[in-house]
């Protein structure tokens, strides 16, 4: 048998019905919003890459960090003989894992994206001939079904796209991930830290414009996907800090007036002069708080880590 195996979740047509259903229910309320996930088509993707390597955005640097200094210590503290990632992408990161779990069996990178994982399948299976890969298509904010691997499971949620989910969705998505774990289990989170609102806003707001073609971009996923007629010059890029929420909250504002057609959905939507849609929050996080949602959902922590500057942290919980 090959040791590489791909399991779909996911039915083919899901993704369509999912981006028509937030498309239709993200433009008809008020304020407008767009989730986020619908940047990362190819040339979203890419962009995303380029971001990870400016000079304003510390996220990826800082966590590369902390996993080369701790991969040692989350390998002794864990065991762990499957390593699951959750939104595994290119699995770049994961390779300081999976260099420092001596003992694992089998890595199941999960994703929606098919070609991501079997790219990243595929090489990672070219450089450790012993290692079983079971990708799984699926989406891990629904509930999620894994393969019958070896224990102890170490389910790892990197890059701070926790932040990503409102507290209410992060809540549901920390009681579905308790639901798969056994207990000698442990999950691995990788979270962005509450610091000075000019480095934040920097960090979604760079001077080379990634971040705006970023945020734009999702108009032209619309308007392939929908048959929509977004002009993406038409809007601008917005990011702000939200110190209630503690949230970094990207938008798109309308530069004029306008109504955009969206016919797959028979639907056309006004934009006053100014109108601001929303297209993500990314969440901010201290201690204490991740402390307090991971115990909500019958969590414990056991360790945290940070880079030097404290910018980032890792995590690692435990069933309770
Ligand atoms: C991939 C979700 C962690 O929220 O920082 C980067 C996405 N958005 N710049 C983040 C993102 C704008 C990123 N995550």
């Amino acid at each position: 048998m090959s040791p590489f195996h791909l399991t779909r979740t996911l039915p083919e047509d899901a993704t369509d019905a999912a981006l028509r259903a937030d498309v239709l229910h993200g433009l008809t309320r008020m304020p407008k919003t767009l989730p986020p996930k619908w940047f990362y088509d190819a040339h979203g993707s890419n962009l995303f890459e380029k971001i990870t390597e400016l000079p304003e955005y510390y996220p990826t640097r800082a966590e590369r960090e902390i996993l080369i200094g701790r991969a040692g210590e989350i390998a002794s503290a864990t065991g762990a003989r499957t390593l699951v990632e959750l939104g595994s992408g290119s699995s770049e990161k994961t390779r300081y894992l999976l260099d420092a779990l001596t003992g694992l069996d089998t890595y199941v990178p999960v994703d929606v994206s098919e070609s991501a994982l079997t790219q990243a399948g595929h090489a990672l299976i070219a450089e450790r001939p012993g290692l079983n890969v079971h990708a799984l298509i699926a989406d891990f904010t629904a509930g999620l079904e894994l393969p019958d691997t070896p224990g102890p499971r170490l389910v790892a949620f990197l890059g701070g796209t926790i932040g990503n989910l409102v507290p209410d969705e992060r809540a549901a998505f920390l009681t579905s991930v308790r639901s798969l774990l056994a207990p000698k289990d442990a999950l691995l989170l990788g979270t962005d830290l509450v610091k000075d609102e000019s480095v934040l806003v920097a960090a979604y707001d760079d001077a080379a414009g990634v971040t705006a073609e970023f945020n734009k971009n999702v108009l032209t996923v619309v308007n392939r996907e929908l048959g929509a007629d977004f002009d993406p010059g038409a809007f601008a890029h917005v990011a702000l800090w939200d110190p209630e929420n503690e949230w970094i909250e990207m938008r798109l504002r309308a530069l004029r007036a306008q109504t955009v057609k969206v016919p797959t959905l028979d639907l056309a939507v006004d934009f006053i002069r100014g109108e601001e849609m929303r297209t993500e929050v990314s969440a901010k996080f201290r201690k204490d708080g991740i402390r307090h949602e991971l115990a909500a959902a019958r969590l414990a922590l056991t360790h945290w880590w940070t880079d030097t500057d404290g910018r980032f942290a890792l995590s690692l919980s435990v069933t309770r």
